[in-house]
């Protein structure tokens, strides 16, 4: 056993470390890709949209403000990140869902856009029946935008061919060394989101990837350790003491190189269209 989770437990925090981490997270990505909603996809007047598994609310809280004729509706399977339903903007709510079982004959059929983000710490394999879910939440001809990181396209950047990445590869690698009890933070299923997409009878719209320019891995560093802390917290002792050492040792190196060292993965958007 090398992790403290079970299958359908996160993997992650909740407390107020994990949510501040989700809001950079959110605001750093939105910088990075310039748009909230893809631009293929039409916000009109009327709209409603669903935001699930949405954390601390960030996305739709967010775009709540910019769209006052738009109506939200965020869902998560914990709304311990959320602000209190007296904090949100007039136009968006909040219940709670588990995607991982049969979506609410309530909520079927009701949206014009469904939008959900980083799911890659919850799904381990398959995409597929959360992805029905997520489609049986879409109106016909309705959007769904679904955001990642690409965990298997990692790759370590320095600004000075000197620094060393030892100990950073170390602890964005750890993880995956890991694959054959828990493969969450190493999803191989985002690559092929939209061949997914497509066998679950969406139009596949845009299916875009990216790497964070220079101008945002030193920011991103940070997130990537906090991660990486939250993982640790949940691992058995015995990986969790050897991965704290790869964490300190890599901590260490960020120092020496002034912040010159970082991670990045692609960030990878995939819109469909469900059939009208
Ligand atoms: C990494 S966070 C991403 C939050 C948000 N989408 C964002 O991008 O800021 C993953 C979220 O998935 C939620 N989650 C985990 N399992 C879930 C499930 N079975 N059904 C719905 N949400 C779930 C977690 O509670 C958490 O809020």
């Amino acid at each position: 056993m090398t992790t403290g989770t079970k299958e359908h437990e996160y993997v992650l925090g909740r407390d107020y470390l994990s949510s501040a981490r989700l809001n950079l997270q959110h605001y750093l990505w939105v910088e990075e890709l310039g748009y909230h909603v893809h631009p293929s996809i039409p916000l009109k007047p009327g709209a409603k949209v669903a935001d699930v598994a949405t954390g601390t609310g960030v996305w739709m809280i967010d775009l709540a403000h910019r769209h006052p004729d738009v109506s939200f509706h965020g869902f998560d399977v914990d709304l311990a990140q959320a602000p209190p339903p007296e904090w949100l903007p007039a136009n968006a709510k909040l219940d709670v869902m588990d995607l991982l079982k049969p979506i609410s004959d309530e909520f079927a059929g009701q949206f014009d856009v469904v939008h959900t983000r980083l799911l890659m710490c919850v799904i381990s394999e398959n995409p597929a029946p959360i992805l029905e879910n997520l489609m049986k939440l879409l109106k016909p001809g309705g959007y769904l935008q679904w955001g990642e990181m690409d965990h298997p396209t990692h790759r370590f950047e320095k600004s000075k061919p000197e620094h060393s990445i030892e100990w950073l590869q170390q602890a964005g690698e750890f993880p995956s060394t890991l694959r054959t009890e828990d493969t969450r933070m190493d999803a191989r299923w985002v690559s092929q989101l939209a061949e997914y997409y497509k066998k679950g009878g969406l139009e596949v719209v845009a299916d875009e990837h990216k790497y964070r320019g220079s101008s945002h891995l030193a920011f991103y560093c940070d997130p990537a350790f906090m991660v990486w802390e939250e993982w640790r917290s949940k691992m058995a002792p015995k990986d969790a003491a050897k991965y704290g050492e790869i964490l300190t040792n890599a901590k260490k190196e960020v120092q020496d190189a002034k912040r010159g060292v970082s991670i990045n993965m692609e960030i990878r958007t995939v819109v469909g269209r469900k059939p009208e």
